[in-house]
């Protein structure tokens, strides 16, 4: 049985083929793969690329091309939600597509032929990755050394990972109206976002359809408006891609 590990950016990607045993570089769809093992479990590594068609496209190559058992996913994320800080992590229990819009045909949201606007994420999967995700920032001061503060985000004592809905759209959202705009629609609609990135719907959709196992963690790299002042290279350098990494080996340990 493959799990495919699939990463936002191509520092968290780095950060684990160098844990790989047995690494095999695969070209498809103009895309690099990475099969081999991580803590004795075959693995297929792959980058989701940006925006939902991209990583659909991946996750798509994934199954068909790679026969992968289940996909799961780290990367970054804003925060929107109340107290949804930069350093914490978000396990995704499902996600919707902000940005669908197919009214009055259907209901806004609703993703066409599927009856449903949010799609879940595997539960057993989730747990695994929602307990790493909580020995992560449990130590993020000790063990990963993170300072918020230092980066340029507001001084946050504890950090904490959150288990809810995330919104995924074609946008990256950095303006604090857009953000709280966003958040309210989608709150006033029963659908409340504790995060917004740019894939991980998209994921879920293909998990869907494929009837796959999905789980997803996104680390809080901003809070989606225009005063996040955080260094993002060196944000993902110091802190999600060591995230990841302690995430996706803890989650291979206990598979
Ligand atoms: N990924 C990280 N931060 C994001 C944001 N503010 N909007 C969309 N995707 C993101």
């Amino acid at each position: 049985m493959t799990t495919a590990i699939l990463s936002a950016l191509p520092e968290e990607q780095s950060t684990l083929v160098a844990h790989l045993a047995h690494p095999q570089r695969l070209m498809h769809a103009g895309r690099a793969f990475w099969r081999g093992e991580l803590a004795g479990r075959a693995v297929v590594l792959a980058l989701s690329g940006i925006g939902k068609v991209a990583a659909a496209t991946t996750a798509t190559a994934l199954v068909e091309r790679f026969g992968v058992a289940r996909i799961v996913f780290t990367g970054v994320a804003g925060g929107l939600g109340d107290g949804v800080n930069v350093g914490d992590v978000v396990v995704a229990e499902d996600y919707l597509q902000h940005d669908m819009d197919a009214s009055p045909l259907f209901p806004r949201w609703e993703v066409p032929g599927y009856a449903r606007s949010r799609l879940a994420c595997d539960a057993d999967l989730s747990a695994i990755l929602l307990e790493a995700a909580g020995a992560c920032v449990a130590s993020a001061r000790g063990q990963f050394g993170f300072k918020p503060e230092l980066l340029g985000a507001p001084a946050v004592t504890s950090h904490r990972a959150h288990h809810g809905l995330i919104a995924s759209g074609d946008r990256f959202v950095c303006a604090a109206d857009e953000a709280h705009r966003l958040r309210t629609t989608l709150q006033d609609a029963g659908h409340p976002a504790l995060a917004v990135e740019m894939e991980g719907a998209a994921v879920a959709q293909v998990c869907h359809d494929y009837g796959i196992p999905f789980a997803a963690a996104r680390t809080i790299s901003d809070r989606a408006d225009d005063t996040a002042h955080v260094d993002f290279p060196r944000f993902v350098q110091t802190v999600a891609s060591r995230y990841a990494e302690h995430m996706v080996l803890t989650l291979m340990q206990k598979l």
